[in-house]
């Protein structure tokens, strides 16, 4: 492996609470415990990948408090360069306040702070310091324009970027077709769809013909996670990240998408499981795997991580014994 990751993203303190079920609006609950830890979806993805054996840069931003130790401990331990990680006065560190549930399901309140001062000079600046090897790693957690700038710099030199739209937020279709490739969750799929104009009864459609559909309309290549069930991968033949954005295609003229099945485990928390799959998944392109096989490794990795507690505290290393 010779190209890093550049994570363009957030972080924030993950406060939980665990509880035997979800209190309802007005409903006070007594906890059974929690905890504080690192957390945020591109803090997440960056320690997921150095775990997996990428050599991986961060750019974001915290505040000049006590949190942004907590935030970026696990990072600095995993040896992520931080030099692009400004630390701000007068806004707080992002802060993230979680329930799980005793069946590991999660609701989450994100309060972005220093996150939403992460600006398109910053990331154009950052992205210009790549070299054509490098990968590029983006969520849905920092301000669109910002986004958007760091997709449309890297296509500009060739640069590969992968996706993942979540949460899900509205951004320009030119976007969505230039990353190779975009990772979203059924729900995030079925919008994807809405905004390349495919029609209602294509977004409700199953996965693989849903991630075909994607293609069709305009997509390089698109990994549709499916929780416990894994993932689908639909690729055009030949996808690369450099080129003019794809083209419409009738979906018989397309590649077959693929399953990537998830080993059945007993689920604690799934707070940051598809954090770590998409780390996972960007340490393996980079490492020379192509992407059905990435995916294939990056479902096992969310599969460990939803058997343990909290989202960069779950992650495991290369020495981990995966499902
Ligand atoms: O994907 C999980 C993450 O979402 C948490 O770590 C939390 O900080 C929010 O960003």
């Amino acid at each position: 492996m010779t190209g890093r990751l550049l994570v363009v993203g957030s972080t924030n303190v993950d406060l939980f609470a665990h509880v035997e079920r979800h209190p309802a609006p007005g409903e006070t609950l007594l906890g059974t415990g929690g905890e504080r830890s690192p957390g945020g979806k591109g803090a997440n993805q960056a320690l997921a990948a150095a775990l997996q054996g990428a050599h991986v840069s961060f750019v974001g931003a915290v505040g000049e408090d006590p949190d942004a130790d907590v935030a970026l401990a696990s990072l600095r331990a995993a040896g992520v360069d931080l030099t692009q990680v400004g630390a701000l006065p007068q806004v707080r560190t992002g802060l993230a306040v979680i329930t799980v549930s005793a069946d590991g399901e999660n609701t989450i309140v994100v309060i972005p702070g220093a996150n939403a001062e992460v600006g398109p000079e910053q990331v154009r600046d950052a992205v210009a310091a790549m070299a054509a090897e490098d990968l590029l790693l983006l969520q849905g957690e920092l301000r669109r324009e910002t986004t958007e700038a760091a997709v449309r710099a890297a296509a500009e030199r060739g640069i590969r970027t992968i996706f993942n739209v979540a949460p899900w937020s509205s951004v320009d279709v030119d976007v969505l077709t230039l990353a190779d490739p975009v990772v979203v969750n059924e729900h995030e799929a079925a919008l994807a769809a809405g905004e390349l104009g495919l029609g209602p009864e294509v977004a409700a459609g199953p996965p693989g013909a849903l991630a075909t559909a994607l293609l069709g309309a305009g997509m390089r290549s698109v990994v549709i996670t499916l929780g416990g069930a894994g993932a689908v991968v639909a690729r055009r033949a030949g996808a690369t990240s450099s080129g003019a954005a794809g083209a419409a295609e009738a979906a018989d003229d397309l590649p077959r998408p693929t399953s990537h099945p998830s080993p059945q485990v007993s689920v604690v928390d799934t707070t940051g499981a598809g954090d770590a799959f998409t780390g996972a998944l960007a340490a393996r392109l980079l490492q020379g795997d192509d992407l059905p096989e990435a995916v294939s490794h990056a479902v096992r990795v969310g599969a460990y991580a939803v058997q343990h507690h909290g989202a960069q505290p779950s992650y495991p290393d290369q020495g981990a014994v995966l499902p």
